[in-house]
């Protein structure tokens, strides 16, 4: 570790870094290159004197992610985690100071987002905040941000499918270091409740999806200009450069895979595969259906295809949907604008001489589609999975007898993975290219286009875009 002076880093938070530091007036600061880093990522760990007793924190500069204009978004940078500090220094260690930053806000529903400039409040105990590299709109987004009378507080900082590094820690946190890539996620995984521990659930009793930061129920946001606070959503708002995330909700991916397909199992892509692979339990030789093709249809059908199964029709009001679908393994395409007077469930019933589908997945949101769905199913074993978020969470009419003819339905969050757990695995695969990730990446773009993002989603126009952040010099610490 080589201590810089003051200066040196006032003038390194000045370059076209993302730059976030504690400047104390009488701080001795040390500078500890990350191994691999290739001059992009540095730790520095501030020995603060500006108090009485003497203290210290840590945080990083430099994480230089590309800028704003180049063709070919950068990789993230090739780091491993730095050195834990001494216990005693992690117990001293001053809480980092507030950052400002760009986020895209959603005043109002359906509005398009504004770029403000917000605070983001330091990382409280358990809490970990980290610098986004790149984030992607899922449908879920798109959900909510139309919702009037839905569950979000306005304004608020959407978006829950991205990947990022740990800028600095709270209290109490253990498993994630500053330097870390993590990848954010909507549901938590304490490790220690009744359904953590269990097999069967991946629906943290401890930390249960609520509004607010899943501990006190508060954000870490505010507008720089007014101190308006500027809610959470879905424990992640990942649309702003730097977000706060509960521990219970970030998982360590390492850096060896690139960040947009890190990004995607954040939400999408890993609730399709989860869904095939832990929901579903898709058996070999099986005939699957999806009803939509978006990304999470399509992990659907490439986790079937992973599983073996044989036969995976693919329902779409969109024909394009299909050209993709083929590669990722949708063997067979109904567009229910295509079969005239008939339904899904009877031409399904047809291509399957009359017995219906081993497993039915909806994937869009509707809940007359799902009821469908679950018509398309075989009698004695069909088993409809669904995924599709209806916001106005409707009731779906499915007749009792079918029920005791052995058809079944469930439904699931995330496709039944565990985040801490499972993320890992699907990681693995696509570095072993078990899981064929560069087909859902269909556009790519930067932080300020983000509302076209939004807009190809919303129209169908995309299956996942990739969102990068611009660093820009944009991050300043307040009151610097
Ligand atoms: N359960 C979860 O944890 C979870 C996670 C992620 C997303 N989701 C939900 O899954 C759904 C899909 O998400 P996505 O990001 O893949 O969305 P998407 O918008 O990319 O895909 C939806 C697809 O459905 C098609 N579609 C729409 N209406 C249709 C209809 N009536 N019949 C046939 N096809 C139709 C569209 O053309 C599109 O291809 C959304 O409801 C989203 O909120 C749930
Ligand atoms: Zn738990
Ligand atoms: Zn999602």
């Amino acid at each position: 570790m080589q201590p810089v002076t003051h200066s040196h880093a006032r003038r390194l938070k000045t370059k076209k870094d993302s730059t976030v530091s504690l400047m104390s007036q009488r701080s001795t600061i040390y500078r500890s290159r990350i191994p691999g880093g290739g001059g992009g990522m540095h730790v520095f760990h501030v020995f603060s004197c500006a108090s009485s007793s003497a203290s210290f924190h840590y945080c990083i500069i430099g994480a230089q992610h590309g800028s704003r204009h180049q063709a070919t978004p950068n990789r993230l940078p090739t780091t491993s985690s730095p050195t834990r500090l001494p216990l005693a220094m992690e117990q001293n260690r001053v809480v980092a100071r507030p950052i400002r930053c760009k986020a895209a806000v959603c005043k109002a529903a359906g509005e398009p987002l504004e770029m403000e400039e917000v605070e983001v409040a330091p990382p409280r105990a358990h809490e970990v905040r980290i610098k986004v590299v790149c984030t992607s709109p899922c449908h879920s987004d798109i959900t909510f941000w139309r919702m009037k009378d839905g569950p979000n507080m306005f304004p608020c900082i959407l978006g829950h499918e991205a990947v990022g590094v740990v800028e600095s820690v709270g209290e109490h946190v253990q498993e994630a270091a500053v330097g870390d890539t993590v990848v954010p996620v909507f549901l938590a995984q304490c490790g220690e409740c009744a359904d953590c521990r269990s097999a069967r659930s991946n629906l943290c009793s401890a930390l249960p999806t609520r509004p607010g930061m899943p501990r006190d129920g508060t954000t870490r946001f505010s507008l720089a200009a007014t101190g308006e606070p500027v809610h959470n959503f879905l424990s992640v708002s990942s649309f702003a450069e730097y977000t706060v995330v509960d521990v219970a909700h970030v998982v360590r991916v390492g850096d060896a895979l690139p960040p947009e397909k890190a990004c995607l199992l954040s939400c999408g892509v890993a609730t399709g595969i989860g869904a095939a692979w832990k929901v579903a339990a898709v058996e070999p030789g099986s005939t699957v259906a999806v009803f939509g093709l978006g990304a999470v249809g399509l992990a659907v059908a490439q986790g079937s295809k992973m599983r073996g199964a044989t036969r995976i029709i693919g329902i779409d009001l969109n024909p394009d949907k299909f050209e993709t679908g083929k590669k990722l393994g949708i063997t067979d395409f109904v567009n229910p604008n295509g079969i005239g007077e008939q339904t899904v469930s009877e031409v399904i019933k047809e291509m399957t001489g009359g017995a219906g589908a081993d497993y039915c997945f909806e994937c869009i949101g509707s809940v007359s589609v799902m009821a469908e769905a679950f018509r398309s199913s075989r009698m004695g074993w069909g088993k409809t999975v669904v995924l599709g978020v209806d916001g106005s969470a409707a009731p779906i009419s499915i007749p009792s007898l079918d029920i005791m003819r052995g058809r079944s339905v469930v439904g699931s969050y995330l496709g039944g993975i565990k985040p801490k757990d499972d993320i890992p695995v699907l990681a693995r695969k696509c570095l072993d290219k078990e899981l064929e990730l560069d087909e859902f990446i269909t556009h790519q773009m930067g932080f300020d286009e983000i509302n076209r993002g939004l807009d190809l989603l919303a129209q169908g126009k995309c299956l996942r875009c990739i969102i990068w952040m611009e660093m820009d010099g944009g991050a300043v610490e307040d009151g610097a």
